[in-house]
């Protein structure tokens, strides 16, 4: 049987920008979880470059929309160090709205300290504006 081939690096890399989701991972600094790698998907997703938000905090995805229930949850697993999927109101550069199925994991080293987390973004936009549509037809439906 043929012996599966190594990835390089730099296929690895290929393979890793070529995902529709974005892919980021953060480590700490103080109170707050900076990016220090971006993939291309992330750059699609978000319309931001690499360059504009290397070393931030992916909060500033929120802009001033910062009463979601769901982050309560993503900074108790942040804290405690485990993993975490909840879905955020996100805004792109340009301001438009998207819903960020927001999956991070985090990433411990052998001697079992925690050294990064890892952030997976799926844009769910159109799951969650079908479930709001049922949502207003039933709620219509019960109005009558
Ligand atoms: C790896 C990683 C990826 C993250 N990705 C996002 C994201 O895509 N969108 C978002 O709104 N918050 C994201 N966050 C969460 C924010 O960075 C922040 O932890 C959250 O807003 C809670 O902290 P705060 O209350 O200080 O804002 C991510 C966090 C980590 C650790």
């Amino acid at each position: 049987m043929k012996r599966p081939s190594m990835i390089s690096p730099a296929l690895l890399e290929r393979i890793v920008d070529a995902s529709e989701d974005g892919i980021v991972v953060a480590e700490q600094e103080g109170d707050e979880n900076i990016l220090i790698y971006v993939n291309r998907g992330f750059e699609r997703l978000t319309g931001y470059h690499a360059d504009e938000i290397l070393y931030r905090d992916c909060r500033f995805l929120q802009n001033d929309d910062r009463d979601q229930p769901a982050l309560a949850c993503i900074r108790e697993a942040l804290t405690e160090g485990r993993a975490c999927r909840e879905v955020l109101r996100n805004y792109r550069k340009d301001g438009s709205l998207f819903y960020n199925e927001l999956s991070i994991t985090p990433v411990y080293d052998d001697a079992d300290q925690l050294t990064y987390f890892i952030g997976v973004q799926k844009d769910v936009t159109q799951r969650i504006e079908a479930q709001q549509e049922v949502e207003r037809l039933k709620a219509r439906q019960g109005d009558i």
